[in-house]
Order: structure tokens, then sequence, then C-alpha cells
């Protein structure tokens, strides 16, 4: 991408990144997952960092190179990276998750494989993960600006506001993931910002680094508004 950064409107902000899917495993040769790829928020990441910040990125199993200047820290399921978001939630000043984090894991992990007339297998029981975004509300410091995704297939605008309110966000990014050209494994994405105060913003359909760009700069300037 060739764009010039005239200032550096991060300089001083520890952003945390979370992205990529989360793998929950059944056993040994098996597990549960989702289509994320992790390439908003490695898109994120990347440009957090040219933008001026201090970047850690807290990555789901992807195959994606290191990215230049960006701390990276590999965890596999939502547990570990609920447990690496809260040992990172102190020194960050920006929360971004972008995350596709599994709902659900298998209530029981098998160290043997299960075979397939184990009733373990037909019946999987699951249990619920915890979601670390409402944990972020009650753990963080006032002054930590928290961003969350949402991926919709239908009512995007009724879920995107629920979320928005429901996680107590200072910013939240909608993707509708059934749009061409958007969400899970596009080099491309469209989303629209949400606001506290009800607003709304759609950002043009453009390559993810651009739209990284778009989403961090409203974050830099809806933070200096901010009030704590
Ligand atoms: N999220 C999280 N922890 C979870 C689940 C989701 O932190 N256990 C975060 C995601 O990283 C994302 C936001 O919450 O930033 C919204 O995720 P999403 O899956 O769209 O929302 P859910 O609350 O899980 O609701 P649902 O899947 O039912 O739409
Ligand atoms: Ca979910």
């Amino acid at each position: 991408i060739e764009m010039v950064l005239t200032d550096k409107p991060l300089l001083g902000e520890h952003v945390l990144v979370t992205a990529g899917p989360t793998r929950e495993r059944i056993d040994p040769v098996r597990y549960l997952t989702n289509d994320s790829t992790g390439t908003m928020g490695y898109a994120l990441a990347q440009m957090a960092w040219r933008m001026g910040a201090q970047v850690t990125l807290i990555s789901g199993p992807v195959d994606k190179p290191p990215l230049m200047g960006v701390e990276r820290i590999f965890v596999t399921s939502a547990a570990e990276m609920y447990n690496a978001v809260m040992s990172h939630l102190p020194m960050s000043t920006i929360v971004i998750k972008a995350a596709a984090v599994a709902d659900y894991r298998p209530e029981f992990e098998s160290d043997k494989k299960l075979k397939k007339q184990d009733d373990a297998l037909l019946h999987l029981t699951l249990a619920q993960n915890p979601d670390i975004l409402k944990a972020i509300k009650e753990r963080r410091n006032a002054a930590c600006f928290v961003v969350g995704f949402a991926a919709e297939t239908h009512n995007p605008d009724y879920y995107a506001r629920k979320k928005l309110e429901e996680k107590g966000l200072d910013l939240l990014v909608l993707n509708d993931v059934l749009e061409p050209g958007a969400g899970f494994g596009t080099t491309t994405n469209r989303v629209s910002l949400y606001y506290p105060d009800g607003s709304v913003q759609q950002l043009p359909l453009a390559p993810k680094l651009d739209v990284a760009r778009d989403i961090l700069l409203a974050i830099a300037e809806q933070k200096k508004g901010k009030v704590i």
C-alpha cells in the first residue's frame, strides 16, 4: 500500500489487537472453529504501528507472517485468548477486538481420539466460552478505549446497536459478512462504524489496510474527545 502518514496520530498509545479465529479442541485430531482468517485484525495491527502506536497482537491460529514492529502472541482457544487479553489490559490504552471468538467449546476435551461409535462424538456437549469484551468492560480503566466488531448476516443494524450497548463499547465496527467484497477471507472490506451517541458512519469498500487506517483514524479522533 502506498501511503504517506505525515504525522503519527497514535503516538504514545498502546494498542492491543485480537485477530483470527479460536480453536476449541474436541480431541487430538478434531476441533471447532470458524471462517475467520485474521486479515482485518492483522491489517489493524500493522496500521496502528505505522501510525505510531506500540502494538500487541493476540492472534488465534492463522497462517500469516509476523508484522513489522508488532509483538505477536499466539493463542489457540478462547480461554487462552481471554487470559492473554486480561494480562495485557492494564498496559493498553486502546483495545480492538477483531477476533472471531468461538462462542462454545466442547464441554470435555478428550486426550484420546474419540471413536465414531462413541456417544461423546455423536452427542457433543458444549459449554459457553467467556465473553472477553464483556469482561473487559468490567476490568478496564476508564481511559482505555474499547472497540468491538460484529459480524452479521441479518438485521445488522439492530445487532450492531445492541452489541455496542451491551458490551459497553466506545466504538463498534459492523461487518456484513454476506455483502460482496466484505467479511471473511476477502482482501477488501466494507464496514460501518457505530458510535455511542447513536451516529453511524459507513466507510467505502476498500482494501483491508485502507479500511484499517480509516478505523484507526476514527478511533484516534474519538479518543481525543472522550470525556473520562
Ligand atoms: N467476543 C468476545 N468474546 C466472546 C465472543 C465475542 O470478546 N466470547 C467479541 C468479538 O471479538 C467481537 C464482539 O465480541 O469484537 C462481537 O462478537 P460477535 O460474535 O459478533 O458477538 P456475540 O456477542 O458473540 O453474539 P453472536 O455471536 O450471538 O452474534
Ligand atoms: Ca459470537
